[in-house]
């Protein structure tokens, strides 16, 4: 371990570790902008075989990824252990064992090192990948903005407002039952399709009729979205309806034989070539993907991207938002992108994603989250403890 600053890196150095889901990551930050190092160790494959997450091989893989990874990070990042200013950690949202595995590792390393110790929290780290990146093109936020994340576990949107380096947050909507991601990843399941199932459902969509089946959302809206007056704007999402919905489509014409066959075949492939994308499979083996599967596809991804941008704009609108930053998982489908900055033009709003490698979980954006933090002196107490429910706002 290196004892000495070195001559050349400039201060406000601090290693970011995320270790909330299924991703071991760690990044170098300096002044929650300038990205020395970003490395992300991805247990997906782990987890695939299984159609979701498991949260016990979830912390096994953190505990057996989290010290190379850091090692990686720094070493990429060409800073010893010594330079660094802060240590900043995911406190939650996330899996127990998983949040876990990063905080002791984290706690014992600012100890060692006589470091401070900054909690972050999860999605504040998803909305500052995107600012982080919007500063980094010179091309800063105006002030209030709209945050909408939007991932496996998470479809929320936030009012953010900066007030002399401290960052607040108010939450303007949540979804009251399953995830837009997670409604991807279980459609894509009832399809037979991979894991996770976001990605194969973009790449499918592509090839099919987003009009050929009509998916509504406005009895969701009715009832649950309520707007009294600015203080109590709320403007909540429900993605299990279109989920029963689809299944109820797969069953009503006669598509189960198709998905068994369709299962049957994909995993086979994916047996034998674990990182097989849906491109690939699409082009190997069309007789899998037939046109009403691939329009059902593309109908339900139009009525999920259609309705997260309905609730997106209207609460912008009705809060008076300066620019949305859409975050997490989610954010990288393609038809989101596109819809979503067709109609910001259209409204002459500022809309920002992040780049992909941005988008889904890093630890880059967990130290740019906590720069702000550390200026501000806000440093995590010695009792710090995973908090798997933690709440934005
Ligand atoms: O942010 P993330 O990496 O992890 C969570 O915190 O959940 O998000 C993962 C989620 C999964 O549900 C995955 O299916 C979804 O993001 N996802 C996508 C796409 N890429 C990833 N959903 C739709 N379209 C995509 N291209
Ligand atoms: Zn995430």
């Amino acid at each position: 371990m290196e004892t000495q600053g070195r001559p050349g890196v400039p201060g406000g150095l601090i290693l970011g570790i995320e270790s909330s889901c299924d991703e071991t990551a760690a990044a170098v930050v300096r002044a929650g902008g300038d990205v020395l190092a970003n490395v992300v160790a991805s247990q997906i494959a782990l987890h695939a075989k299984y159609g979701g997450v498991v949260p016990e091989l979830a912390s096994r893989e953190h505990l057996r990824n989290i010290v190379p990874v850091v090692r990686a990070a720094m070493a990429e990042a060409g800073v010893g252990f010594d330079e660094l200013d802060a240590i900043a950690v995911t406190e939650g949202p996330g899996l127990a064992g998983a949040l876990l595995v990063g905080i002791t590792y984290a706690k014992a390393l600012a100890m060692a090192l006589g470091k401070p110790l900054i909690a972050v929290n999860h999605l504040e780290g998803h909305i500052h990948a995107v600012l982080m990146e919007a500063r980094q093109k010179e091309q800063a936020m105006e002030m209030p903005l709209l945050a909408l994340v939007v991932s496996g576990g998470h479809t929320h949107l936030y009012v953010a407002e900066e007030n002399t380096g401290t960052w607040q947050y108010r939450n303007v909507g949540r979804t009251v039952d399953d995830a837009a991601g997670e409604a991807f990843d279980k459609v894509a399941k009832l399809l037979g399709l991979g894991y996770p199932g976001g990605p194969w459902m973009d790449a499918l969509a592509k090839e099919g009729n987003p009009r050929a089946v009509e998916f509504r959302f406005q009895q969701i809206k009715a009832r649950h979205g309520e707007v009294e007056n600015d203080s109590s704007y709320a403007q909540h999402f429900s993605f299990s309806g279109i989920k029963t919905a689809v299944l109820r489509y797969i069953q009503t014409h006669g598509m189960g034989a198709g998905v068994e066959a369709r299962r049957r075949a994909l995993g086979d492939a994916l047996k034998a070539n674990p990182a097989m994308r849906a491109a690939e499979a699409l082009r190997e083996m069309p007789e899998v993907f037939d046109q009403q599967t691939l329009d059902l596809i593309a109908s339900f991804q139009f009525a999920v991207v259609g309705n997260l941008m309905r609730q997106t704009f209207a609460a912008a609108e009705a809060l008076g938002a300066r620019g949305i930053v859409v975050s997490g998982g989610v954010s990288a489908n393609s038809e989101l992108r596109r819809r979503f900055a067709e109609e910001a033009e259209r409204r002459g709003l500022r809309v920002e994603f992040p780049t992909m490698a941005m988008s889904t979980d890093n630890a880059a954006m967990i130290a740019a989250a906590a720069w702000g933090k550390f200026c501000a002196g806000e440093f995590a107490a010695e009792g710090l403890v995973a908090t798997p429910g933690l709440k934005l706002g």
